[in-house]
Order: structure tokens, then C-alpha cells, then sequence
């Protein structure tokens, strides 16, 4: 997966030592577990989303591009782009690429990789679905900006 795996492993890092038990036991330990479910975010309904199509929702104070790329999965990445920190919201997305209307500069969302120009690519939050519902952890993830 070419997901950013410091960002992606840090959520699931968190509640993967919280679920272990670590030096947390018994009543701590359930506190921990719940302390880790709270850091995600409820942000919109499992069927407001649909292949192919994005939306940009709020977590946070986040601004989060929900996007479901064509034979993927929903994914949440930073919603302004790297280039000037302009909000993508009117940005084009075929089902896989993601283009900021702005100067072109292109995204694949499967992965949040850059396509044109190398330059940087988004920063990917964890989301998690449950029971129809959509969460998003913006704990530790800051928007990236390109180098120019
Ligand atoms: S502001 Fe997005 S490509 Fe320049």
C-alpha cells in the first residue's frame, strides 16, 4: 500500500498497544481503549460517499477530502492543496485522479501520491466505518506542503 505508513501506523499503533494491555490493566485498560476510540471523528454517513466521487468534510478543524477511488476504498486526505494551501474543494477527481483547479497539479487518491508535478504528496488520515457510519483520527496529521 502506498499510503503513508508512519501516519497510518501511528493510529493503529495507539490502539494496537492500547488493545495489548501494555502497563494497562483491568478498569485502566478499558478507560485506554475507550480514550483511543474517541480520537476518531464522526464526519458523515457510509452512503454520502460513492465510488468514484469525493467530498470534503470537517474533523477537527480539519479540512478532509472523503474520496472512494474506483475499485478502492474510502480514504481521507488533507483537504488543501500541498502547492499553495488553497482549499480543494472545487478540485476535479475523475475517480482516481484528483486535480487542483488552481495550477494543475494532479493527486492519485488511492494512495495520496503525487502524479504531476513529483512534488509532494497529501497527507492521509486514518478513517474507520462503523456501523454505516464514517470516522476520521486527525490525531498527528498535519497537511503537507510542497517544497515551492
Ligand atoms: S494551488 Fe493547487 S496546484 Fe497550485
Amino acid at each position: 500500500m502506498g499510503a503513508p505508513k508512519g501516519e497510518i501506523n501511528a493510529a493503529g499503533g495507539r490502539l494496537g498497544a492500547f488493545l495489548a494491555g501494555g502497563t494497562a490493566s483491568g478498569r485502566g485498560a478499558t478507560a485506554d481503549i475507550r480514550r483511543a476510540r474517541d480520537m476518531f471523528t464522526r464526519v458523515c454517513k457510509e452512503d454520502t460517499v460513492f465510488e468514484g466521487e469525493m467530498r470534503l468534510v470537517i474533523a477537527d478543524s480539519h479540512v478532509i477530502i472523503l474520496a472512494w477511488a474506483f475499485g478502492g476504498e474510502i480514504k481521507g486526505f488533507q483537504g488543501v492543496c500541498p502547492h499553495t494551501n488553497a482549499p480543494l474543494e472545487t478540485a476535479d477527481f475523475d475517480g482516481e485522479v484528483l486535480t487542483c483547479p488552481l495550477h494543475n497539479w494532479t493527486w492519485d487518491l488511492r494512495t495520496g501520491d503525487p502524479i504531476h508535478p513529483q512534488e509532494s504528496r497529501l497527507a492521509e488520515y486514518p478513517v474507520k466505518i462503523e456501523d454505516g457510519v464514517v470516522y476520521i483520527d486527525t490525531d498527528g496529521v498535519t497537511p503537507l506542503l510542497a517544497e515551492r
